[in-house]
């Protein structure tokens, strides 16, 4: 059995995938909410001073928990994995340092506040709070990273947009500043004050506390509001594309994963290997789920990347584990399913439905042969148990 500090970053890491590590996550998420909602009663006057006073000692317990959690992370940030072999005070440090480290130090300041006397809990001051913790939301969010992740992907597009709406912001503030200054000066009478109407009007927000009046500056006006909208479509464009190549990289990076564990696919070389990738799609089943019934139509052939299926041939079983595959014979004979084929432990599958079989069959035909061979020994031993 690992050691103590290990069993505890296993159920802290938030990579770990176990089922008591995601409990511990849930819990915290859970904290945090309960955290945030007694410090947002506490600013309510309508709320019962009992209620309030209620919520006060809530939100203490939430404060002491974020503060234990932050000494038993620091302790076992040592058991982190790095490349270069770190010293426990290095690898410490290191984990204080990261972006995580630093938003759960934020997290521990209403604790340390209130134990040295600098805030009382429960107060109106411990509103500040809320914005702490809500910062720790974003450890727990699994979409976070990727965000900051396509944002860093589309850096340069988005640097060129950002150029694009500076130019058209300082050239409306100049050009309005010009028009309407002597009018408004309040408004108009500098560069900077104008930014402010070039601004809102840039976004779309359109307050309308500021409004041009000269003819020309309404003209001016229209221009800035569809240069607005240009932009902002411009920028949900970048970020919809940046997203859909993020996922579609992730999940080929999984299926790669999931595809070097069936021995099936070992012999085929690592070009051939992404064109089969791109065609795959995972699906886990539970234990006793029928993944085939049989006289179904075939759409689909499967292989096991982890679990064990029984194929059902009237009173006969066959078993089929890792790296076996099933399905096949519907797509290669165009025929109703000849058997159901039933989870017997919980199933990772990997999926190929029936136009990118033919179309593998086209680009890999020794892997499409490979599978016939297979299928036409299964056919020849159905046969001859009376099966089909
Ligand atoms: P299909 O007919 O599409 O659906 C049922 C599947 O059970 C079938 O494809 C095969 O993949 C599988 N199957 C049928 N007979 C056997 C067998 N004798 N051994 C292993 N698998 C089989």
């Amino acid at each position: 059995m690992p050691p103590l500090r290990a069993r505890i970053f296993a159920l802290l890491d938030p990579a770990s995938q176990g089922l008591a590590a995601s409990r511990i996550r849930r819990l915290e998420v859970l904290l945090i909410l309960i955290g945030i909602a007694s410090v947002s009663a506490g600013t309510v006057d309508a709320v019962a001073p009992a209620a309030r006073a209620a919520a006060a000692v809530i939100t203490g317990i939430v404060a002491v928990a974020f503060f234990a959690e932050y000494l038993l992370r620091l302790w076992v940030a040592p058991e982190m994995p790095h490349p270069h072999a770190a010293t426990e005070r290095r690898s410490r440090l290191r984990w204080m340092l990261s972006p995580e480290g630093v938003i759960d130090l934020f997290a521990v300041i209403p604790a340390v506040a209130a134990v040295s006397g600098g805030v009382r809990l429960g107060a109106e001051s411990a509103s500040v709070f809320v914005l702490l913790w809500v910062l720790k939301l974003a450890t727990h969010a699994p979409g976070v990273k990727m965000i900051a992740r396509v944002f860093h992907n589309e850096r340069s597009p988005l640097a060129a947009t950002a150029a694009v709406f500076a130019i058209v912001l300082f050239s409306a503030a100049t050009i309005t500043h010009w028009l309407e200054g002597e009018r408004q000066p309040e408004a108009f009478g500098s560069i900077p004050s104008a930014l402010w109407w070039a601004m809102v009007t840039l976004t779309t927000t359109g307050y309308g506390d500021v409004v041009p009046q000269t003819a020309l500056g309404r003209v001016i006006g229209g221009v800035v509001m569809l240069c607005g909208i240009a932009v902002l479509a411009l920028l949900a464009g970048i970020l919809a594309t940046g997203f859909a190549e993020e996922l579609r990289r992730r999940e080929f990076v999984r299926i790669w994963d999931l595809v070097a564990r069936v021995p099936f696919f070992s012999e085929v070389g690592a070009i051939a290997i992404s064109d089969i990738v791109g065609r795959l799609r995972s699906r886990s089943y539970p234990a006793g789920a029928t993944v085939i019934q049989e006289g179904e139509t075939g759409d689909s052939m499967f292989f096991i990347v982890t679990g064990e299926v029984q194929v059902r041939l009237g009173p006969r079983m066959k078993a089929l584990r890792d790296g076996d595959f099933f399905g096949e014979m519907a797509l290669l004979d165009r025929k109703p399913r000849s058997a159901d084929v039933v989870t017997v432990t919980p199933c990772t599958v990997l999926v190929l439905n029936v136009a990118d079989f033919y179309q593998l069959a086209g680009q890999q035909p020794a892997l499409v042969a490979a599978i016939e061979t297979e299928a036409k020994r299964r056919r020849a031993e159905d046969r001859a148990a009376g099966c089909s």
